[in-house]
C-alpha cells in the first residue's frame, strides 16, 4: 500500500469512528478484545513509562461495577429517598449497557508530580488507539466518564493507587446504532500559523 492510500484509509478509520452508546448484549470474542488492547500499548509515551492500566469488566464483575456506580449516584441525594433509589438504579445498569467494559487507568510511572500531565496524555492516546481499533475492527464504543472516575473507592477497587487516576471507561460491543456522519470545525478556527509563508515550506 502506498504512503496516500495508507493516510486515505487512516482518515477513513478516523473520522468514520463514532461513539457508539448502544451495542448488543453479545460478548466479542477475546481475541477482539486483546487487539484493541495491545493497540492501546502502541501510543506515544514520554520516556516509555507505560502508564496505562486496564481491568476489562465482563459478566459479574461489571455487576459490581454497577454497584459502585449505583452506590455513587445515590450518595447525591438524601439517604432513602426515592430520588436515590431511582438514580442507584440508573447507575447500576449503565455497567450493564455492555458486554466488555474496560476501565482506563493511569499509573504515574514519573516521581515528578510535574510530569504526571504526560503520563495522562499518553493514557488518552492509547484509548483513542483503542477506539480506533474497536472501530477498524467493527465493534462500537463509547468512552464514558463522568463523577465515578473521582471515586477513590471505585480506583481503589480496580487496583489503581492514591496517585493514579481513572480516566474513565470504554463501553465495547457490536453496534446496534447507525450513527451519523460527525461535523467538526475547521483547522483555522483552532491554528495559529507562524512562519510558514515565510519559510516557504
Ligand atoms: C475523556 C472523555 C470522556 C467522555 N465521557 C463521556 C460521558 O461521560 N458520557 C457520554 O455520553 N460521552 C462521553 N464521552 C464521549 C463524547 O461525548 C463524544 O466523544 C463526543 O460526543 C463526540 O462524539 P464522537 O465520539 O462520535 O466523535 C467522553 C469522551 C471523552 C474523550
Amino acid at each position: 500500500m502506498s504512503s496516500n492510500e495508507t493516510a486515505v484509509v487512516l482518515k477513513q478509520v478516523i473520522e468514520g469512528r463514532r461513539t457508539i452508546g448502544k451495542v448488543k448484549p453479545e460478548s466479542p470474542p477475546r481475541e477482539l478484545i486483546e487487539q484493541v488492547l495491545d493497540a492501546a500499548t502502541w501510543a506515544p509515551n514520554h520516556r516509555l513509562t507505560e502508564p496505562w492500566r486496564f481491568v476489562v469488566l465482563t459478566g459479574q464483575a461489571r455487576e459490581a461495577l454497577g454497584w459502585f456506580m449505583g452506590e455513587q449516584n445515590a450518595a447525591r441525594h438524601p439517604a432513602g429517598s426515592a430520588e436515590a433509589d431511582a438514580d442507584r438504579e440508573r447507575g447500576a445498569r449503565k455497567a450493564l449497557r455492555a458486554p466488555v467494559v474496560i476501565a482506563i487507568g493511569v499509573e504515574p510511572g514519573v516521581k515528578d508530580e510535574l510530569d504526571e500531565i504526560e503520563e495522562i496524555a499518553a493514557v488518552s492516546a492509547a484509548a483513542q488507539n483503542m477506539l480506533l481499533t474497536a472501530h477498524a475492527l467493527g465493534l462500537g464504543a463509547k468512552w464514558s466518564s463522568g463523577a465515578i472516575i473521582h471515586d477513590p473507592a471505585v480506583k481503589q477497587w480496580l487496583g489503581l493507587s492514591e496517585r493514579g487516576a481513572l480516566l474513565g471507561f470504554i463501553y465495547i460491543g457490536y453496534p446496534d446504532m447507525t450513527s451519523e456522519r460527525s461535523v467538526r470545525t475547521p483547522i483555522e478556527q483552532f491554528t495559529d500559523w507562524r512562519g510558514w509563508d515565510e519559510s516557504g515550506a
